[in-house]
C-alpha cells in the first residue's frame, strides 16, 4: 500500500534543505546584528493560547485535539502568541525591550493551494516592551534588510488598525465581537460583507461611508484629505503614530504605501500593521511574505499591559522566490576506496576507515556500505559528484602511503596519509573560503 503524505503538508529533499539552510542562515545572521537573540517555543499549545482573543471560531483554522488527558491543545497558527506566553512565563522582569527571533513550523486548517500550504515555516521577530514608532521602523527595516540578503524584490504596504478601530468605536452599535469581524472582513477584502454587517445592526449610513472610504485610501497625501473629511479625527492619536513612522521609515531609506486598508487577520493588533508583498509575480495570488504590527496580548495572558510590536515571514513563500533566483549546485566531496576484498583484508578496511575518520574533521567524506566493487565504487562516487578519490589497497599498505586521485582530471598520486589530509583540508577549505565570500 502507498501513503501519501497528509495534504497540505511538503517533503523536502537534500536539495531544497540545502537552499532553506542557506536563507535560513542568511536571515540568522541578520537577526543577530541587528541584536535579536534567538528562541524556540513548543510546537503544541493549550488550545486557550489562540481562542482566549479570537474566541472558538478560531479553532476552525487549527489542527485542535485533546490529548490521552483530556487536555484540549492545538499545534500552533503562529508564534507570536507562544512568544508572549513565554514571556510572561519565564521573563517578565528582564530589561524592555526584549527583542527575540524565532524560526519554527506552523499549522493552519486552509485550503491548499500554491504558495499556502497547512503546514508552513514562519522566520518572526518580536519586539516586547515597545510599540513605538521608533520600533516599529526598525522592525519594517530589518524585515527588508532580509529581504535584500535574499535578493527578494518586494513592496510595503503601512496601515493602522487604530484608525479603523477609532472610526469603529464612533459607529456605537457595533459591539467588541462585531468590531473583531468587521476587522477580519475588511482582511479579507468582503467590502459588500462589511457593508452588509454594518446595516444589519443600524450603523449610520454617513459612518459606513466614511469607513469604506478610509479603507481604501492609498498614498500618503491622502491622509490630509481624511483629515479635512472628517473621516480621521484632527487629534488621532493613530494619526500622529503613522506619520512619525513613516517619516523614520524614510530615514532607513525603506519606501513603503499607505494602505489603510489592511486589518491583518488576527484579532490581537491595536496599532501600526504592515504586509510585504513580493512584485516579481512569481507567487501568484499567495504574494505576501511577510505580515507584522504593534499589539498588546500580555494583559490578556494574565501579565501587565506590554506593548510590543513584530512580524513574521512566510518562509516557504521566500523559498519559492529563492529557488529561482539562485541555483545551489550540490559540492562534492571524497570518497576513500579500499581496493581488494575486505572480508579478507581486515586491515586495508581499517586503514580505509581511518583515513575516512581524518578526513571527515575537514571535508564530506563517502566510505563504501554496500561491499561494491572498485569500479562500483567509483561510478557511485560520479553520480555524487565527489571530487577525490583516496584509494588503499595492498600495496599502498606495504608502502604506507595512499592513492589520491583526482576525479575531475583523473590525475593521480602517491602520498602518505598525512600529506593526503592536509592537501585535502587545503583544497576544501579554500573552496569554502570562496563559496563564503561570493
Ligand atoms: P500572518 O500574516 O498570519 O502573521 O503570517 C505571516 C506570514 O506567514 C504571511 O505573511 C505568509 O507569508 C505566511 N503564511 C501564512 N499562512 C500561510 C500558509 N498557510 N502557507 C504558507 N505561508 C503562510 C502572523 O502569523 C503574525 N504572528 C505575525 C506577527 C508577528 N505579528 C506580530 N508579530
Amino acid at each position: 500500500m502507498r501513503i501519501e503524505r497528509a495534504r497540505g503538508t511538503r517533503d523536502f529533499l537534500p536539495e531544497e534543505m540545502r537552499k532553506r539552510r542557506i536563507m535560513e542562515e542568511r536571515m540568522r545572521a541578520i537577526a543577530e546584528r541587528w541584536g535579536y537573540e534567538e528562541i524556540r517555543t513548543p510546537t503544541f499549545e493549550r488550545a486557550e493560547l489562540f481562542t482566549l482573543k479570537s474566541g472558538q471560531e478560531i479553532l476552525k483554522e487549527m489542527y485542535e485535539f485533546a490529548d490521552k488527558s483530556g487536555r484540549h491543545l492545538a499545534l500552533r497558527p503562529e508564534i507570536t502568541a507562544s512568544v508572549i506566553r513565554m514571556y510572561l512565563n519565564e521573563l517578565k522582569m528582564a530589561p524592555k525591550p526584549t527583542k527575540w527571533y524565532y524560526f519554527g513550523n506552523c499549522f493552519r486548517y486552509e485550503e491548499p493551494q500554491k504558495g499556502r500550504f497547512r503546514e508552513f515555516w514562519q522566520f518572526g521577530t518580536e519586539i516586547i516592551g515597545s510599540d513605538s514608532p521608533e520600533a516599529q521602523a526598525e522592525l519594517i527595516a530589518l524585515a527588508f534588510a532580509m529581504l535584500t540578503a535574499l535578493d527578494v524584490q518586494a513592496e510595503l504596504h503601512v496601515g493602522h488598525v487604530g484608525l479603523i478601530r477609532e472610526l469603529l468605536r464612533a459607529a456605537t452599535p457595533l459591539n467588541e465581537e462585531q468590531h473583531a469581524i468587521v476587522m477580519r472582513l475588511i482582511d479579507k477584502g468582503e467590502r459588500a460583507a462589511v457593508i452588509e454587517l454594518m446595516e444589519d445592526v443600524g450603523v449610520e449610513q454617513s459612518l459606513i461611508d466614511d469607513l469604506l472610504y478610509l479603507i481604501e485610501l492609498k498614498g500618503e497625501d491622502t491622509l490630509q484629505e481624511a483629515r479635512d473629511r472628517g473621516v480621521i479625527a484632527a487629534k488621532s492619536a493613530a494619526l500622529s503614530e503613522l506619520q512619525a513612522l513613516l517619516e523614520l521609515l524614510a530615514v532607513y531609506r525603506v519606501a513603503y504605501t499607505l494602505n489603510l486598508g489592511i486589518a491583518r487577520g488576527l484579532d490581537y493588533y491595536t496599532g501600526m500593521v504592515f504586509e510585504i508583498y513580493e512584485v516579481g509575480g512569481k507567487l501568484g495570488a499567495q504574494n505576501q511574505v511577510c505580515g507584522g504590527g504593534s499589539y498588546r496580548l500580555a494583559k490578556l495572558f494574565g501579565g501587565e499591559d506590554i506593548p510590543s510590536t513584530g512580524f513574521a515571514f512566510g518562509f516557504d513563500r521566500l523559498a519559492e522566490i529563492f529557488e529561482r533566483a539562485e541555483g545551489d549546485v550540490r559540492q562534492g566531496g571524497v570518497v576513500v576506496v579500499p581496493i581488494g576484498d575486505k572480508n579478507v583484508d581486515r586491515a586495508i578496511t581499517s586503514a580505509a576507515i581511518e583515513m575516512a575518520s581524518r578526513l571527515r574533521e575537514y571535508v564530506p567524506t563517502h566510505i563504501d556500505l554496500m561491499n561494491r566493487s572498485l569500479k562500483a565504487q567509483l561510478k557511485y562516487a560520479n553520480a555524487r559528484n565527489d571530487l577525490f578519490a583516496v584509494m588503499i589497497g595492498a600495496n599502498e599498505l606495504q608502502a604506507g602511503v595512499v592513492t589520491l586521485r583526482d576525479l575531475v582530471t583523473g590525475s593521480q598520486e602517491q602520498l602518505s596519509v598525512d600529506a593526503c589530509v592536509e592537501h585535502l583540508r587545503a583544497r576544501f577549505e579554500s573552496r569554502l573560503n570562496d563559496k563564503n565570500s561570493t
